[in-house]
């Protein structure tokens, strides 16, 4: 569907044209995505014990002063899924979302070790997130590429056991990512797992300078050879390592509400993704752990609108850099394009 309004022409909501805004989504974690709702739901169905009462005593342990902490309930929650359908329900319900706000590609995130650890098959999840991701494009018109991402807490034995369950899968997997405890766990840890992986074919990102110094970002891109860093925002204390964000053009994918949930900064007012962008840096706009953080794809953007008063220039800019930036083919990029420039 093509949108024909300018910005200026949706007056009653003064931010309702970034909800209209076609968007790309490059960093987002299934697993966060589990609304509180979906979590009960899913709790009653697969008998699971939860530590909290209701909905409301949910939403208020979220309540985060650094990245362990929203982890440890992050795990905790991903419990209760368990069968292909809960996977595919929790992609689904995400991919609807993505529908309303006028996101038309996306390159999720899953953390399989997250479910293999408690027995549950790679097969179960990895077939219940492609299964909603076929449909999604067939039924919704979202493109999608999927990314499977190690647990850098854990060793690297179990991300080469990882990587083998994943082998006869890699039709459906895009690229391999790091998360988790980022302090303490330098990309470089993983430096083998990643040289098999793009030995199989596949892309690499990670996770580095979103608690972690810059040094990780160099590790990042040297070692690993990243395609795009997540997060990345320390890269602001390195002058060097700006000046070859901004020659390269490497991807950094932004988390504006992530960022500022998890203490990265005080205040959105705080945050500097719109000075990287000034600066020339490829930044981008995601929302992470939307569930956890309170908003998905327009609520990041317009959060960045109402504390940094970021203008419609540099809202088109974002979107184009995640276009530029993202893993589908020249084809498709073109009608992200195209889309895009209809509406700004
Ligand atoms: N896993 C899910 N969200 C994450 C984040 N923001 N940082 C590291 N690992 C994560
Ligand atoms: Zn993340």
């Amino acid at each position: 569907m093509l949108h024909s309004k300018l910005p200026s022409e949706h007056c009653s909501n003064p931010l309702s044209w970034l909800s209209q805004l076609p968007k790309v989504e490059l960093h987002l974690h299934l697993e966060g995505s589990l609304e509180p709702q979906m979590l009960f739901d899913l709790a009653v169905r697969n008998h699971i014990k939860l530590p909290y009462e209701n909905v409301s005593a949910v939403k208020k342990a979220f309540q985060f002063t650094k990245l362990q902490d929203f982890l440890d309930i992050y795990y905790q929650a991903a419990k209760v899924l368990v069968t292909e359908q809960d996977f595919y329900d929790l992609t689904w319900a995400y991919l609807l979302k993505c529908k309303e706000q006028n996101v038309y590609h996306v390159e999720p995130f899953f953390d399989p070790q997250t479910h293999t650890e408690r027995g549950i098959a790679f097969s179960t999840v990895i077939t219940g997130i492609t299964s909603a991701l076929e449909d999604a494009e067939k039924q919704l018109g979202i493109s999608s590429e999927l990314i499977m991402c190690f647990l850098r807490h854990l060793s690297e034995e179990e991300a080469f056991a990882t990587l083998t369950l994943a082998e006869p899968y890699l039709d459906k997997i895009k690229a391999v990512g790091l998360d988790s405890s980022e302090k303490g766990h330098p990309p470089e840890k993983f430096s083998r797992v990643f040289a098999k992986a793009r030995q199989l074919g596949l892309l690499t990102v990670a996770h580095a300078g979103e608690e972690g110094p810059a040094e990780y970002i160099w590790t990042a891109i040297n070692d690993l050879k990243v395609a795009r860093v997540d997060h990345g925002v320390n890269a602001i204390h390195d002058p060097k390592l700006i000046d070859y964000l901004k020659e390269s053009q490497m991807p950094l994918t932004v988390c504006p509400l992530s960022n500022t949930k998890l203490k990265v900064f005080a205040d959105m007012s705080e945050h500097t993704i719109l000075d990287l962008l000034k600066l020339g840096v490829c930044v981008t706009v995601n929302s992470d752990d939307p569930s956890y953080f309170g908003g998905y794809m327009t609520e990041n953007f317009e959060a960045l609108a109402t504390s940094l008063n970021m203008n419609q220039d540099q809202a088109r800019k974002l979107v184009e850099n995640s276009i530029e930036a993202s893993f589908c083919n020249d084809h498709r990029k073109q009608q992200l394009f195209a889309l895009l420039h209809r509406y700004v």
